[in-house]
């Protein structure tokens, strides 16, 4: 299975209870308002922070991989009353009909790009659907080793209408040299029917900083702002969160 695959299935289903974290919308909101609408949130997936955005009526899209994920955001928009314009593509393949004045991922999700050379591809992508005086931000995490007494511990939900899902990271392997965290991971759904398995690589491959601005340099976007999350100050390689502002070269040799 492809890595942009990964969010399908049970695990589509299972992953709006079961997920460990979610974005606020402020930031993300702040953002588009102050850089340009129409937004373009990439992996929105079933619409975290993407419809909030919405119902507050700024201008923004939504593209991400999973026709899955995709499909209970139709369904979450619904249910609030809320129009949003979805596309389905990858981000390394991204080719929409238009540019926009910002584009943002919400969490790290641009970490989920399992090599360098797909990464290379989506900043490229993202460098094309900017607008001239366009920008991105871009969150990233250096994920530590998930902890021995996290290990083979199930995380659960029940509907309380006879569906149970479970998520159980089994194994993990740790490359830094190549930045790559590999946990295998157990998604299963217990019904009165019977339980449905799906065994999954969750693959994070992180950049540094300065893996990050080489990426960067090499897609024709220049980095405006990177800053450690925790500190507010500039990211060192070392920062373990930190977020990305990028804007194309056009801009860059326009100032
Ligand atoms: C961790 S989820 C985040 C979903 C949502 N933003 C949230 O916070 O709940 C990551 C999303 O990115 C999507 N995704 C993963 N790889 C992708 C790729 N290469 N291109 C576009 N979307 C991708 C997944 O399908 C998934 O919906």
């Amino acid at each position: 299975m492809e890595a942009a695959d990964f969010y399908t299935g049970i695990v589509a289903d299972a992953y709006g209870h079961l997920k460990s974290s979610s974005f606020d919308a402020d930031l993300y909101r702040d953002f588009v308002v102050t850089h340009g609408q129409s937004g373009l949130e990439i992996g929105c997936g079933d619409g975290a922070p993407l419809l909030d955005l919405r119902a507050e009526g700024v201008d923004v899209e939504g593209v991400d991989s999973s026709s899955d994920m995709l499909e209970r955001c139709h369904a979450n928009a619904l249910r609030r009353g809320i129009e949003v314009r979805l596309h389905q593509q990858r981000v390394e393949d991204l080719a929409l009909d238009r540019r926009y004045p910002s584009i943002y991922f919400a969490g790290p999700t641009f970490t989920l790009l399992p090599d360098d050379e797909t990464a290379r591809r989506a900043l490229l992508r993202i460098q094309q659907h900017l607008t001239n005086d366009g920008m991105a931000l871009i969150p990233l995490w250096v994920p530590a080793p998930t902890p021995t007494g996290e290990m083979s511990v199930s995380r659960c939900h029940d509907d309380g209408l006879g569906v149970e899902v479970r998520f159980t990271p089994v194994s993990e392997t740790s490359d830094p040299v190549g930045r790559t965290r590999v946990t295998s991971c157990r998604y299963e759904r217990i019904t009165s029917t019977g339980t449905e398995v799906a065994e999954r690589e969750w693959i994070i491959h992180w950049q540094t900083p300065s893996s990050f601005r080489r990426l960067c340099r090499e897609a024709g976007l220049a980095v405006v702002d990177l800053v450690d999350d925790d500190t507010g100050t500039a990211a060192i390689d070392g920062s373990t969160s930190f977020t990305a502002t990028v804007s194309t070269e056009i801009q860059r040799a326009a100032v």
